[in-house]
């Protein structure tokens, strides 16, 4: 059985007050989910610690959206393993399509950044998925199987999560049918020939979508951008109906 892990990606939102205020809210609605499913929030660097603390004993883990491979030097900006694991950081979000538009992220960085998150025995999602042009000209499945050959060359698997996410369906309200969705994961599942690899889904995931998206047979789980930062709407997701 591979796991379910429905992971929550804040983004850049939320100040630590705001955080706060988040999990007073959202830890009292998951305590009776089921023990098979993993929830992950993945916040700025500056709510990780507040994230960490607030979450104590909940199962939960908490996620970074970066790391670079180094572990220290002179990299303006940039974050390394050993100053997120200070923070009992768990997972880290890798190659978003938001860091490959904006941030010249490329397949080559996210194998970089890949190996460096399970050197450091932390958890990569790595996300990979399609533009609108690119599916109109029927080239999604050679792009992103693109994106898997080099951006998880060599990589062993068996710490990794993989993150389908249609560009033309984060933060639009469009979802890809959850057929569809579950076609594509299928073909990324074949393409890196890793049974147990959760592959997850994500683009407009919502309160209303989630339990139709949960029960296609390939998509063990969701990424989850605008709906998870209410927290009774991403309490709704994680408590998805089977
Ligand atoms: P969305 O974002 O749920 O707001 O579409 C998903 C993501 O970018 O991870």
């Amino acid at each position: 059985m591979r796991s379910i892990v429905i992971a929550g990606n804040w983004k850049m939102y939320k100040t630590r007050a705001q955080t706060r205020e988040y999990l007073a809210t959202f830890v009292p609605m998951i305590q009776n989910r089921s023990s098979d499913r993993n929830v992950v929030l993945c916040s700025p660097y500056t709510s990780l610690e507040t994230l960490a603390e607030g979450l104590e004993g909940q199962n939960v883990g908490v996620g970074a959206q970066n790391l670079h491979w180094e572990k220290e030097g002179a990299f303006t900006g940039e974050i390394s393993a050993p100053m997120l694991q200070e923070l009992k950081v768990t997972h880290v979000v890798i190659g978003h399509s938001e860091r490959r538009e904006y941030f010249g992220e490329t397949n080559q960085t996210v194998l970089k950044r890949t190996q460096a998150v399970l050197a450091a025995n932390l958890i990569p999602i790595v996300c990979v998925g399609e533009s609108k042009a690119q599916r109109d000209n029927n080239e999604t499945e050679t792009f992103i199987f693109q994106q898997l050959d080099e951006g998880l060359d060599g990589v062993n698997l068996a710490q990794v999560i993989i993150a389908y996410e249609p560009i033309w369906a984060i933060g639009t309200g469009e979802t890809c049918e959850s057929e569809e969705a579950n076609r594509v994961i299928g073909l990324i599942r074949q393409r890196i020939k890793g049974e147990q690899v959760p592959i997850l889904y994500g683009g407009s995931v919502k309160p209303t979508n989630i339990d139709e998206l949960m029960a296609q047979p390939e998509i063990d789980g969701a990424l989850v951008g605008g709906a998870s930062l209410e927290a009774e709407s991403f309490a709704r997701i994680v408590n998805y109906v089977d």
